[in-house]
C-alpha cells in the first residue's frame, strides 16, 4: 500500500506546479509550514534563495521584511506573503527620517541597516546586513565611523568584534522583545542541566557574554551539525529550537521559556492555501526607492560572497 499523502500538502505541491512557485520560510515558522517549504533557512539564505530563483511565484512565510527583501532582489518575480500583517516590531524602530538626521550629524559615517527593516530604510541606507553577516559588512566598509539601525544589540555586538570602528546606533532603543526578554535566570537554569549555550546576535550583551557561542540561526545549524555536543541551549525564538529538533532527532535542545514572535507564528498551512489559490498579498513596492533599496542589498552581498 502507498503512503499516504496529507491533502493539504497535496494540494500546496498541486497548486505550486501550475503557478511555477516555491514556498521560502524562515528557520522560526511551525513545523507544518516547514513541510511545504522548498527552501528553509535564515534571512540571508532566504535572500540569496530569492535572488536566484528560476520560479514564476515566491510564497515567503516569515515576516513583511522577508518578503520586501525577496521582491527587492528579484523585481521580475510575483512575490507574495500569506499574513500582509505579519511585521516586526524591531524593524519598525527605524524610520527614513531617523537615518536622514544622523546622516546630517555624521556626513562621514556610512549607514548600515539590518535586513530587518523596511525596504524605505533600506532605499536610503548605503549597504544592508543580516545577523549572519553584520561584522563582515562593517569590516569592508572604508569608513571609520558607521551608523548603525535598528538593532542596538546587533549594533553593540559589532562594536566588540569590530572595536577599530565608531558604531553609532539609531535609534538607541531598538530591540527585538523576544530576544530582549531574556536574563542572567536564564543562564543559570541552562548552567545547572548542562550543555552548550547558543544565543542570537540580537540577544542582550550579558546574554551574549555569558553565552558560548553567538550565531545567526542558519550558523546555528551548521555549528550544530559539526559539534559531538548532544545537549544545547537555544537563546532565540522557539520555533527554531522545533527546526533543530527535526534536523537532530539524536539531540536534545532547550528553549528558553515564552520566546515567541507573535508575527512568525501567524502563518499556518491554510493561510499558505488561502495564499496560493486567491493570490492576494502580493508585495508591490514603490519603484522609485525599490531601486536603491536594492543597490543597499547588492551591496551587502557582494561584500559577503
Ligand atoms: P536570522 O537572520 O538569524 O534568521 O534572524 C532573523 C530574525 O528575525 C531574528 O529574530
Ligand atoms: Fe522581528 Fe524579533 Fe520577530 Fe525576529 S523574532 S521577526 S527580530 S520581532
Amino acid at each position: 500500500m502507498s503512503p499516504k499523502v496529507d491533502p493539504d500538502i497535496q494540494k500546496i505541491n498541486q497548486i505550486k506546479g501550475e503557478l511555477h512557485a516555491n514556498i521560502l520560510a524562515h528557520n522560526y515558522q511551525i513545523p507544518e509550514v516547514h513541510a511545504v517549504a522548498d527552501v528553509i533557512g535564515d534571512s540571508l539564505e532566504l535572500a540569496l534563495a530569492a535572488r536566484d530563483t528560476d520560479v514564476d511565484v515566491l510564497i515567503v512565510c516569515g515576516v513583511r521584511f522577508m518578503a520586501e527583501t525577496a521582491k527587492l532582489l528579484n523585481p521580475e518575480k510575483r512575490v507574495y506573503i500569506p499574513i500582509p500583517d505579519a511585521g516586526c516590531p524591531l524593524a519598525d524602530f527605524l524610520t527614513p527620517e531617523l537615518i536622514r538626521d544622523s546622516r546630517q550629524k555624521y556626513p562621514d559615517a556610512a549607514v548600515v541597516v539590518y535586513v530587518n527593516s523596511s525596504a524605505a530604510c533600506k532605499s536610503v541606507a548605503d549597504i544592508v546586513c543580516t545577523s549572519g553577516n553584520a561584522v563582515t559588512i562593517v569590516k569592508s566598509l572604508p569608513q571609520s565611523r558607521i551608523i548603525f539601525g535598528p538593532d542596538a544589540n546587533l549594533a553593540s555586538y559589532v562594536r566588540e568584534q569590530v572595536p577599530e570602528k565608531e558604531i553609532i546606533t539609531i535609534p538607541v532603543d531598538g530591540h527585538c522583545y523576544v530576544h530582549q526578554q531574556f536574563s542572567l535566570e536564564d543562564i543559570r537554569n541552562a548552567r545547572l542541566i548542562g550543555g552548550t549555550i547558543l544565543a542570537h546576535p540580537e540577544c542582550p550583551e550579558i546574554i551574549r557574554h555569558h553565552a558560548d557561542i553567538v550565531a545567526s540561526t542558519g550558523r546555528m545549524i551548521r555549528i550544530i551539525g559539526e559539534h559531538e555536543e548532544r545537549v544545547w541551549h537555544i537563546f532565540t525564538e522557539e520555533g527554531m529550537v522545533m527546526r533543530l529538533r527535526s534536523l537532530f532527532p539524536d539531540k536534545e535542545f532547550h528553549s528558553v521559556q515564552s520566546a515567541v514572535c507573535k508575527d512568525m507564528r501567524k502563518t499556518t498551512i491554510g493561510d499558505i492555501i488561502r495564499c496560493l489559490e486567491s493570490l492576494q498579498g502580493e508585495i508591490i513596492l514603490d519603484q522609485d526607492s525599490s531601486e536603491s533599496a536594492r543597490r543597499s542589498l547588492d551591496r551587502m552581498l557582494e561584500a559577503s560572497s
